[in-house]
């Protein structure tokens, strides 16, 4: 028997208007200074005045940091960390999709640490050089409040930041960084463009098949996976084709929390390592650059999961009937046609990738991303960019 380890959520409040629960959940906590960590966008789309208006009324002071920034770069999280530190607060409300999420799950850790700490010092790839990451008794409560339904971070343990120097992200958190409450509210999402629905909800479908083929068993966790996969491929295309769908788009909030849940236990796959590098080399949009490479890693990856691929089938609508093999390559066909139903382009050709970027990303994919470590299939620097090749 292998040894399973699993990272739960903390509290989690599900459903239209639950946002506005925040301001008597931290009164309760005994917490009176909310540092609300949010992007320019979700402002100016009016999402943060409800919560203010929820601080207000239950008696919590607050401070409105705004200067969240895509893809969070390392002197974001400092300047917001030195901006907490000033202002007096005592705990963080995270409002955004996973830039204004990590941003605060970031900043979360470094004001935990001593002040002279920088959020890069506690980077995963410095291995035993990082930062010890600060007791769980040190770090503020964290209130994570997500605006669009794809990555699942108001329930994951770590952030990705962006070293903009070298153009790398890398992953900080860990166990003790998981939100302290999660308030997944679809109301929030109601008026997310067809685009990053779109782009989003692939992201979101991503995590839930790359965790339930990783060789990270973790199996008490499969149903609820092939639960969210059966979230998605039934109302991705309906909050994409109407963006008020209020079931659809409910559907869609739980499955990327439920992708959030999975992907804390049993990890990525070779689809994210892949993916990382089209943003850094390409600014192609997360969700987007998965929605490309993954009809190609699962095909890759049939081998080494046929009858998880068979299952991913049978969640998406497909025949139950007929051989495994069958299943498995019904499951990519399916997604092929979800990714077209959705308009999202099928080649990296189309969104801005050049044939000269592929060598330098496969390498970068292959020795420098972890998340390979649990795909069911081995992967080289060569098959990295067989599959970038095949997607171009
Ligand atoms: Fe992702």
């Amino acid at each position: 028997m292998t040894t399973s380890y699993y990272i739960f959520p903390d509290q989690v409040y599900f459903g239209f208007g639950v946002a506005r629960r925040v301001g008597p959940e931290l009164r309760a906590e005994g917490l009176q200074h909310a540092f609300i960590i949010a992007d320019p966008g979700v402002v100016a789309a009016g999402l943060v005045e409800p919560v203010i208006a929820s601080l207000t009324s239950a008696g919590l002071a607050h401070t409105l940091y705004d200067q969240v920034v895509p893809n969070p770069s390392c002197e974001s999280v400092d300047a917001a960390a030195d901006a907490y530190r000033a202002g007096g607060a005592d705990c963080i409300v995270g409002i955004g999709g996973g830039s204004g999420l990590d941003t605060a799950k970031a900043v979360r850790l470094v004001v935990a640490g001593p002040p002279e700490g920088r959020v890069a010092e506690y980077a995963y790839r410095l291995g035993d050089r990082a930062r010890p990451h600060p007791p769980r008794h040190r770090l503020p409560f964290y209130a994570a409040i997500p605006t669009t339904a794809g990555t699942g971070a108001e329930v994951t343990p770590w952030a990705v930041i962006t070293d903009q120097r070298d153009k790398l992200k890398f992953g900080v958190g860990g166990p003790h960084s998981v939100p302290s409450m999660a308030l997944v509210d679809p109301e929030l999402t109601l008026g997310l463009p067809s685009f990053l629905t779109a782009a989003t909800g692939m992201d979101a479908l991503t995590h839930c098949i790359e965790a339930y083929v990783s060789t990270n068993e973790n199996t008490a966790l499969d149903p609820m996976i092939l639960y969210g996969i059966k979230l998605i491929g039934r109302s991705l295309p309906v909050a994409v084709a109407k963006p008020s769908n209020r079931p659809a788009r409910s559907d869609m909030a739980q499955a990327a929390m439920i992708g959030g849940i999975a992907i804390s236990s049993k990890w990525l796959g070779a689809c994210h390592s892949l993916a990382h590098q089209l943003s850094s080399f390409a600014n192609v949009q997360h969700g987007l650059a998965n929605a490309i490479m993954l009809p190609h890693v699962m095909r890759f990856n049939l081998p080494g999961a046929m009858s998880r691929y068979a299952r991913i089938n049978d969640a998406l609508g497909g025949s139950p009937d007929g051989a495994v093999r069958q299943r498995a390559e019904n499951a990519v066909r399916l997604v092929e046609q979800l990714i077209g139903d959705v308009g999202l382009p099928a080649r990296l050709r189309d969104v801005g990738v050049s044939e000269a970027m592929i060598e330098p990303m496969a390498k970068a994919a292959y020795t420098l991303d972890l998340n390979w470590w649990t795909n069911p299939r081995e992967v080289s620097e060569q098959v990295m960019a067989t599959l970038y090749r095949q997607a171009f």
